[in-house]
């Protein structure tokens, strides 16, 4: 049986070209720590580590590489932000669109006297802009908001939100997890405080890292939540201040910065316009031939609408988990089905607590692909 992977939104597969050769290389031929070692070793992998961070500035229009932070994925950057920043008294926003990765930790914080509001978006899972002003007030610190949705592939308009918040001294957060890699994202005319990324997903990278963009002002308001050795001014005993050290403490996954390393350059090369491209025209194929389809309802915003190959689908015919079985281990598709780590985002689009069969293209699918998953939704929507 052919398998065919309609994943990507959970991780991307298969990587970046040359993604597994940037880390054998490293792991044969390299090996040394970063910032702990005056060697051959420890300076080829700092400079690799240091082109990552170059890289990543290309690629979201960023002029810092020192206050390029790894972390381990963007849950632990989101954890790193709330946590080291917010303070009790604090007020909070984000969207009902938002993933577990932001709502978990609010909802740790709420112990700490830390307070948060969800905004409403409608049943797209749109927010409009315009609401967040009735919900501001005196103690709003931070808003948080994911750009795109991993459930229904909706775009914010991350540009006037970005506005509002700087009119408001609000400090904005984003959560790049289902764009990065794919839509053209530029970190100043969001007015952003922090760009939060993960590796694994549009990236192309292995899983394992992540981190975040930040800028030195909202860096400083930041205190780090783990501490330790950072292979720069070893006498002190406190966390050094400068970026990156003060959020790097430990060794860091340099098999995956290898690994995203390569990822970046492929990306970078190949361009992002490209890669939007193939994933529209995908989308907007297999939207078109779902509608066709009865007992099949599409859930979130159709292809009239710049959004991202991420689609939910509701089968009416059938339990939503069977119907994911049957794609996969009839036909060999490979989707998600259930709540997707977004609960919030379910209930906004209506598909709580049942979720849905969420099918995610990515720039190495093919248009047989969503030809063949189409005859498969097919004959599944008439058993
Ligand atoms: C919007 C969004 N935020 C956060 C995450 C968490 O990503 P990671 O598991 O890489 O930390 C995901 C992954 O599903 C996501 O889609």
């Amino acid at each position: 049986m052919k398998r065919i992977y309609m994943d990507n939104a959970a991780t991307s597969f298969p990587k970046a070209p040359k993604v597994s050769e940037s880390i054998i290389n490293f792991i044969e031929n390299i090996g040394g720590n970063v910032g702990r070692g005056t060697h051959f070793s420890s300076y080829t992998a700092g400079s690799v580590v240091y082109e990552t961070r170059e890289l990543l500035c290309k690629l979201f229009k960023f002029d810092e590489p020192m206050n390029v932070i790894f972390t381990m994925n963007i849950t632990q950057s989101l954890n790193m932000i709330l946590k080291g920043f917010l303070k009790e008294g604090d007020h909070v926003l984000i969207s009902s669109m938002e993933h577990n990765a932001v709502l978990r930790p609010l909802y740790s914080l709420l112990e700490k006297g830390i307070t948060f509001d969800i905004l409403p978006c409608d049943d797209k899972g749109y927010l409009d802009p315009q609401i967040i002003k009735k919900y501001i007030k005196s103690n709003t610190k931070l808003l948080v908001i994911t750009h795109a949705s991993n459930v229904s592939g909706t775009i914010q308009n991350v540009k006037e939100i970005g506005k509002i918040c700087k009119e408001n001294n609000i400090d904005f957060v984003l959560d790049s997890a289902q764009t990065a890699g794919i839509l053209d994202i530029n970190f100043y005319d969001l007015n952003l405080s922090a760009l939060a990324f993960t590796g694994h997903k549009g990236l192309l990278g292995p899983q394992g890292i992540g981190g975040f963009l930040v800028t030195s002002e909202f860096a400083k308001k930041i205190k780090p939540l783990i501490e330790g050795g950072t292979g720069s001014f070893s006498e002190s005993y406190t966390q050094p201040e400068i970026l990156p050290d003060k959020f790097e403490s430990g060794t860091l996954n340099i098999p995956g910065i290898f690994g995203l390393n390569a990822a970046l350059k492929f990306i970078l090369d190949t361009g992002l316009d490209k890669i939007r491209n193939k994933e529209k025209q995908l989308t907007q194929k297999f939207i078109k031939e779902i509608k066709k389809i009865q007992n099949i309802e599409l859930v979130g915003p159709d292809e009239s609408y710049d959004r991202m190959a991420v689609i939910s689908l509701d089968f009416k015919n059938i339990d939503n988990s069977e119907a994911a079985f049957i794609l996969d281990n009839q036909y060999g598709i490979m989707t998600r089905v259930g709540l997707h780590c977004s609960p919030l985002a379910h209930k906004t689009l209506g598909t709580f607590p049942k979720g849905t069969v969420r099918f995610s293209f990515g720039y190495f699918t093919s248009e047989e692909d969503i030809e063949y998953a189409i005859q498969c939704i097919e004959k599944i929507s008439k058993l």
